[in-house]
């Protein structure tokens, strides 16, 4: 007898790239900026984006479809989201993450060739422009962390009387969002910015625009090679580095930032943390194939690993908290 269980969530996966192609199409041609600028009928936007119209009309039913655009009386329009986030001009266009996106899907259709050679996709070179790369992506991270790194503040009670007057170390910072959160919560706190020189041009203006330019220092440079300052933060931030960089890499990571903690300072780990068993659905671990897809030795850690790296660092754990998009941040001490 044919089996009549339900095939929807293989369905979902297997049409799933429809809407991310979409999307990125949408992105390149810039057509939500179009639109927003005013030119949102297919006779307008046919000469606009040099395009076949009936081509153009049949791309654009297939973005109503997925419902990033709408439309009425033959006249596109954005639907909030889309104007918010994809719109050229916005203060929160996320393009450049768009654009992440299209390159790991590129990326992604070479897993069969990673699975037999365990090399990242397009070989050791895979991310030659590195520097580049992050300052994009960054931009990105600060819209879709920003919620986060208030839950991720109020984890760490920052502003809460014993926790005010802080010296933070914000360790591969990007955008530099994790500290700029907790420095407003708390007027006397100060940070230290940690990333490649590039990144931390990008950073600057985020701090600058958050008018918070005169309590940060930088430290730039590869993070896997530099000299950490000794004991001299309250607060420590890992926040999207450890997967990227490796097992070896982290361990040495963490034992470096524990050294450039004062005693009873504090280490924030942010970051996809599958379950120990590493058999539990969701993010963490297709984040981890991502990272085999992107990177030499990234993976995603389980809280056992990292509790491990702790301790051997002179470290002790004190909390794990989910906090939004099944991120986890895992905190411990200097002893
Ligand atoms: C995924 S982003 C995370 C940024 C930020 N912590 C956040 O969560 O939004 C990783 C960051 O690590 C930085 N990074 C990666 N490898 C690095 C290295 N070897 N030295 C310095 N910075 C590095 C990148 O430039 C980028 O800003």
């Amino acid at each position: 007898m044919i089996s009549t269980a339900n095939s929807e969530r293989i369905q979902d996966a297997i049409y799933g790239f429809t809407r991310s192609r979409l999307l990125f199409t949408a992105v390149d041609l810039r057509l939500f900026t179009h639109i927003y600028e005013g030119k949102n009928t297919i006779e307008q936007l046919t000469p606009t984006l040099d395009a076949n119209p009936r081509a153009l009309r049949m791309f654009m039913d297939g973005l109503i479809g997925t419902g990033f655009l709408e439309k009425e009386k033959g006249v596109y329009t954005l639907p909030k989201d889309v104007e918010n986030y994809l719109v050229q001009s916005s203060a929160n266009y996320i393009g450049g993450m768009v654009k992440h996106g299209k390159r790991l899907y590129d990326n992604w259709g070479l897993l069969r060739d990673v699975i037999r050679s365990g090399m990242p996709a397009g070989g050791a070179q895979a991310l030659t422009h590195i520097e580049e790369h992050f300052s994009e992506l960054v931009k990105g991270l600060y819209v879709s962390n920003f919620k986060t790194a208030q839950e991720l503040a109020t984890a760490l009670a920052i502003g809460d009387e014993q926790n005010t007057e802080l010296n933070i170390l914000d360790v591969a910072g990007g955008s530099a969002v994790w500290s700029i959160v907790m420095l407003e919560k708390d007027p006397k706190s100060q940070a230290t910015v940690i990333d490649y020189p590039r990144v931390i041009e990008v950073a600057k203006e985020y701090i600058q625009s958050h008018g918070l330019s005169d309590r940060y220092s930088y430290i730039p440079g590869d993070l896997e090679v530099l000299k950490f300052p000794e004991s001299q933060y309250d607060l420590a931030i890992l926040a999207n580095i450890c997967h990227a960089i490796g097992p070896e890499a982290s361990e040495k990571l963490i034992a470096d930032v524990a050294k450039s903690l004062k005693p009873g300072g504090r280490i924030a780990i942010v970051d996809f943390v599958p379950d120990d068993g590493r058999s539990r659905q969701g993010w963490p671990l297709i984040f981890g194939v991502n990272m085999l897809i992107s990177t030499d030795s990234g993976d995603v850690f389980t809280q056992a690993q990292y509790k491990t790296w702790f301790e051997k660092a002179g470290l002790t754990f004190k909390d794990a908290k989910e906090l939004e998009s099944e991120v986890t941040t895992l905190i411990a001490q200097r002893n």
